[in-house]
């Protein structure tokens, strides 16, 4: 299992030998004002570890141990949103040693834990808390998460219900957060950049700076600068590369960020920096062709010769 190393704590995998200060946090009142449950002794704290370990090596959760100069200082949990592996959506849980409380450990713990599982595994992760739990409620906001709803939830625990909020945190946006260094260049509403599937050679994508999703979401002062993008990149191409036609698209299938394909479609053959590149479907749809090409060099070399025909 994982262990994430920050400047304030490590977490590290979760042991049996954590029992001892896991039952303190148990006995504490204001987590068993927040929790459903709770082990009423120091042989149910063990037994309740015994089986989040095994729920580890069964369900694939990971329970991490938030650990300050080698003392126990709380956990933080992650697992799969219903125990469903295939759901891409996670679920965590946390709670902090009393004699750790009261100086933003939760947030940062909680924080590391969210990062590291939007990016290595989840598309979302849901948190969910008792709707007088004013401290995680406060956590939450402060990183971000959305309240989904308050609503009653029964259990085996707890058949006459209780109130609780849920909140989820999504994935960034991929295109919110990395500028890639193909940006060609930069207007006050979108920014250009080079394809980096260069068949049909000159391909490019212009991208809003804003997270929208659907075309009609786009402001007229918007949509007037796209037309005029267009229409310098159109000149570009044809100084660059003569393209017998083009084709302008908005797709949004692999990523929503509201993007237009500018495609220049070309009968013949074109030469770049010693390679000749073709357009198999010239006259028709561009078939699949998304195929990201493995030469860095040549793509920055070919950012370059666009902007100089710019
Ligand atoms: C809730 C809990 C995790 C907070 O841990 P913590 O390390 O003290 O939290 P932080 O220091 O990161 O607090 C973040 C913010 O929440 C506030 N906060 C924390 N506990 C609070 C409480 N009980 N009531 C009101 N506000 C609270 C803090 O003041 C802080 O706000 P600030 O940044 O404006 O000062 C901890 O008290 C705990 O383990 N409680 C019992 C278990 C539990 O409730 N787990 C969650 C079950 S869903
Ligand atoms: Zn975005």
């Amino acid at each position: 299992m994982t262990i994430i190393k920050t400047k304030d704590f490590i977490l590290r995998p979760l042991k049996l030998s954590d029992a001892k200060p896991y039952f303190e946090v148990m006995q504490d009142e204001e987590t068993q004002r927040n929790f459903t449950t709770f082990p009423k002794t120091f042989a149910e704290a063990k037994e309740e570890i015994r089986q989040d370990l095994k729920e580890m090596k069964e369900k694939g959760s990971e329970y991490f141990t938030i650990e300050i100069n080698e003392e126990y200082a709380g956990n933080v949990v992650l697992q799969h949103q219903n125990f469903d592996p295939q759901s891409g959506e996670g679920r965590v849980h946390l709670w902090i040693h009393p004699k750790f409380r009261g100086r933003g450990l939760a947030t940062k713990a909680l924080g590391e834990l969210v990062n590291y599982g939007l990016k290595t595994k989840y598309k979302r992760i849901f948190a969910q808390c008792k709707a007088i739990n004013k401290g995680v409620i406060k956590i939450n906001k402060k990183l971000d998460f959305k309240k989904v709803k308050t609503h009653i939830v029964k259990d085996k625990y707890c058949p006459q219900g209780i109130k609780k909020i849920l909140f989820v945190k999504e994935k960034p946006c991929y295109k919110c957060t990395v500028r890639s260094d193909l940006v060609m260049k930069t207007y006050i509403h979108w920014y250009v950049e080079v394809s980096d599937s260069p068949t049909p050679i000159g391909w490019l994508y212009i991208i809003l700076n804003r997270h929208v999703e659907y075309f009609d979401e786009l402001t007229d002062v918007e949509l007037l600068e796209l037309k005029k993008i267009i229409k310098e990149l159109k000149e570009m191409l044809i100084k660059a590369f003569e393209p017998d036609w083009f084709n302008v698209m908005q797709l949004g299938n692999g990523g929503r960020h509201i993007h237009f394909h500018l495609v220049p479609r070309y009968k013949g053959k074109i030469k770049f920096d010693g390679k000749t590149f073709t357009d198999p479907d010239y006259g028709k749809m561009l078939n699949d062709r998304y195929k990201p090409y493995s030469n860095k060099k040549l793509l920055l070399k070919l950012r370059d010769y666009l902007k100089k025909s710019l």
